[in-house]
């Protein structure tokens, strides 16, 4: 059977204890009937968003993880400190992530490894450039990133691919459905090439410019399992506008 469907809010570097308030309304507004619901605040603000959660539905993710489980690596975060300070999930391989600090596939997968080590379900993003969408290559890109994005420790646990085309990330374009379909599918059959009956399961979470006005649409598409909303997830209505889309 199929998971219910994620819909995890990205805010970035965005917020300070100010934004509690926001994340007490999401959690009082969010009823997680038809979907999981996540907000992955930036790392220093879990520890407190975690407890203003506790006793809703409502989960807390990183938004980043190093690949090893301690050691001399200054400003970097564990996934057993992510755990330790409340969070269950971890967004993998942002693109933000994979231009600014040169993330390859290889270290996506073994920040991926260093998750499921912790406990912590993996959002592995991965998306194609306008360049590589204008030659023709979103497909064999992306694909390449699900499957090489993807160790074997993965086998048998809980993760989601988010499928985030780097253009249409903070611009307000978003790819057509048909398009968002076209991805979504060859994504799917990737992951059961790969995983087998497992891949079948995996949501496939759609990101880029996701805001209420487009989100039931969007969620409606064939193989779309959820959303990776960055901006629209900073304010309570519009992130609960979102879940109520599901
Ligand atoms: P956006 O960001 O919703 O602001 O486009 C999505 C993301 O980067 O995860």
């Amino acid at each position: 059977m199929a998971p219910q469907p994620l819909i995890a809010g990205n805010w970035k570097m965005f917020g300070t204890s100010a934004s509690l308030g926001e994340a007490k309304a999401i959690a009082d507004g969010a009823a997680c009937i038809r979907a999981r619901v996540a907000i992955c605040p930036p790392a220093i603000l879990i520890h407190r968003i975690s407890e203003t959660l506790v006793g809703s539905c409502v989960l807390t993710g990183g938004q980043d993880v190093h690949w090893d489980d301690e050691g001399a690596f200054t400003g970097d975060v564990s996934a057993a400190m992510l755990a330790d300070a409340g969070a269950r999930l971890v967004i993998v391989g942002h693109s933000e992530r994979r231009t600014s600090y040169r993330e390859t596939n290889e270290i996506v997968a073994r920040k991926v490894q260093a998750a499921v080590r912790a406990g912590l379900e993996p959002i592995i993003c991965v998306g194609e450039s306008l360049e590589q969408r204008k030659a023709g290559e979103t497909e064999a890109f992306v694909t390449a990133q699900v499957r090489e994005s993807i160790p074997d420790e993965l086998i048998g646990k809980s993760f989601s691919i988010a499928y985030e085309p780097i253009w249409a990330i903070g611009t307000g374009l978003t790819p057509t459905l048909e398009q968002i379909a076209e991805v979504h599918a060859a994504i799917r059959a990737t992951l059961k090439a790969r995983l087998g009956g497992q891949g079948a399961e995996v949501n496939i979470l759609y990101g880029g410019s996701v805001k209420p006005a487009n989100a039931a649409e969007i969620l409606a598409v064939d193989e779309v399992g959820g959303a990776l909303v960055g901006g629209a997830s900073l304010k309570a209505a519009d992130f609960l506008a979102i879940i109520a889309a599901v």
